[in-house]
């Protein structure tokens, strides 16, 4: 927090807004806990929420809403076209991107299926900072591949550097030479960089991306999802930018693309996407699979009520007081492990905590997944729900080789405003005891592998039977505690 200052010796994370409903949670004991993970093939996105405590899955979807928010939704316009809760949020997005074609759709991936197969065919290339699950899914559906080139320090997991997201703009150079310029299909810039931490790039590095871009006549995409967190960490890191406003810093990175996209349900904090774009002849050209695979051009596949709560979602994201409530929260806890000795990424990010799983299990080979084995544990031991960002989330070569992750994190995503600073304060203490008791945590093995995104849906049983000592140990230290 920069305008807030402490008086005494503790400075903590102080939210700018008052909680009005709330929801009942459940901790099982951690016997059941430890049946529930067996019955979710240790893979948490199989929990049921009703088993879960903190649900650290992610910050898709479940960020919590402004009242403002939820009193649009009672004034949404329903109507399959010409709606005009739809064109209140077009507006919207004019005003702040400066962008004129806009195409809504049902969440971020539907605007990468469209991107995908109207730019990317076979044989051409994706330069990025660094890719997201969905993304590289979808360039490789159609052919195409992916380059990351985020510059090096990005992949240094403690680090002071303030933007881990940066492109390395030589090896950028270097792609687009080596294949020629007609065979870039666009170059994609992720703000907030989720797989890396949910680290920004500034917004010089914007500007030199896209000045490359520029001179080779290719295409500046920015996929925006976590936009909010770029724009507060921009604020507070970058010295050319400490005296402007939010409104303006979005505004000089959309200057500097040539299309963003988002997925709602981290920007805006609802249930959507959308694609906002300068060209006419490239709206033309994805505007005709919207009605195919999303649903009319006036409402994309999402309700009017969570269009309408986007529009305000998104002026409420130019406020420094909404943005910095998860970056905060997140330093805090970071901060608080690191104090532990406990190993995770720094500089702190945006999205959440990211523990490092590779050095937590350093006694594990990555072909027996660390992250999905430190998740799997931490679940058991607290009800804690996080998400493998790992070896599991890469996909095997075409031949079966495993890819073996650059890095092997355990996400403990903070949704923004939703848990409480006493809330966060338990998951330290259950991440200290599971660091302390770390030996105990084994390995996992496919049961059942799925070929795509098989992170979602695939099946690992322990490769001991650690889960037992681990239960056995948490009973002898905590006795009958949940
Ligand atoms: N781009 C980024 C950077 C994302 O983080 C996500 C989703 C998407 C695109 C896809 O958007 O889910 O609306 O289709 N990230 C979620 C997560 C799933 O948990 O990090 P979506």
């Amino acid at each position: 927090m920069t305008t807030l200052k402490f008086y005494g010796d503790e400075s903590i994370p102080l939210e700018m807004h008052k909680v009005r409903i709330v929801q009942k949670l459940r901790l099982p004991p951690v016997e059941y806990r430890l049946e529930a993970m067996t019955a979710a093939g240790n893979n948490t996105f199989l929990l049921q929420n009703a088993d879960v405590f903190m649900d650290m899955l992610t910050d898709s979807g479940v960020n919590a809403m402004s009242d403002q928010q939820v009193a649009a939704m009672m004034i949404a316009d329903d109507s399959y076209a010409g709606s005009a809760t739809y064109t209140r949020l077009e507006a919207k997005l004019r005003e702040i991107f400066g962008m004129y074609f806009i195409l809504p759709t049902h969440q971020g991936r539907a605007c990468e299926n469209i991107l995908a197969q109207v730019l990317v065919s076979p044989g051409t290339v994706v330069p990025m900072n660094y890719h997201f699950t969905t993304t590289k899914a979808h360039i490789t559906l159609n052919g195409g591949r992916i380059e990351e080139l985020v510059a090096d320090e990005g992949l240094e997991v403690i680090s002071v550097h303030p933007f881990k997201g940066n492109m390395d703009i030589g090896k950028l150079r270097a792609v687009i030479e080596d294949n020629g310029p007609t065979q870039v299909a666009f170059v994609r810039m992720e703000a907030g960089t989720n797989l890396i931490g949910g680290q920004p790039f500034s917004l010089q590095n914007l500007a030199d991306v896209s000045q490359v871009c520029r001179e080779h006549g290719i295409l500046l995409v920015m996929d925006a999802s976590l936009l909010a967190d770029n724009l507060y960490f921009i604020k507070e890191r970058e010295e050319d930018c400490k005296d402007l406003s939010i409104r303006e810093i979005t505004r000089q990175m959309a200057d500097l693309c040539d299309v963003i996209y988002f997925s709602a349900r981290k920007l805006g904090c609802v249930r959507g996407g959308a694609m906002c774009m300068r060209s006419e002849e490239l709206y033309r050209k994805m505007r005709g699979l919207v009605p195919l695979f999303e649903g009319f051009l006036t409402y994309g596949g999402m309700s009017v009520r969570e269009i309408e709560a986007l529009t305000v979602g998104l002026e409420e994201t130019m406020d420094m007081d909404m943005i910095n409530q998860g970056p905060i929260f997140i330093a805090y806890m970071v901060e608080e492990l690191e104090k532990r000795g406990i190993p995770v990424i720094t500089p702190a990010g945006g999205l959440g905590c990211h523990l490092n799983a590779l050095q937590f299990l350093d006694h594990l080979p990555q072909s027996e997944y660390p992250a999905g084995a430190l998740a799997s544990a931490l679940y058991i031991a607290s009800g804690v729900r996080g998400m493998e960002r790992g070896t599991l989330s890469e996909q095997r070569e075409p031949d079966g080789t495993e890819v073996f992750a650059n890095m092997e994190l355990l996400r403990l995503a903070l949704p923004r405003r939703v848990f409480t600073l006493s809330q966060i304060k338990y998951a330290i203490d259950r991440i200290q005891w599971l660091w302390d008791n770390r030996r105990l945590v084994g390995g996992l093995r496919f049961i059942e592998e799925p070929e795509i995104l098989r992170f979602f849906f695939g099946l690992l049983e322990p490769t001991t039977d650690w889960q037992q000592q681990l239960v056995a140990k948490f009973r002898q230290d905590f006795g009958d505690s949940l």
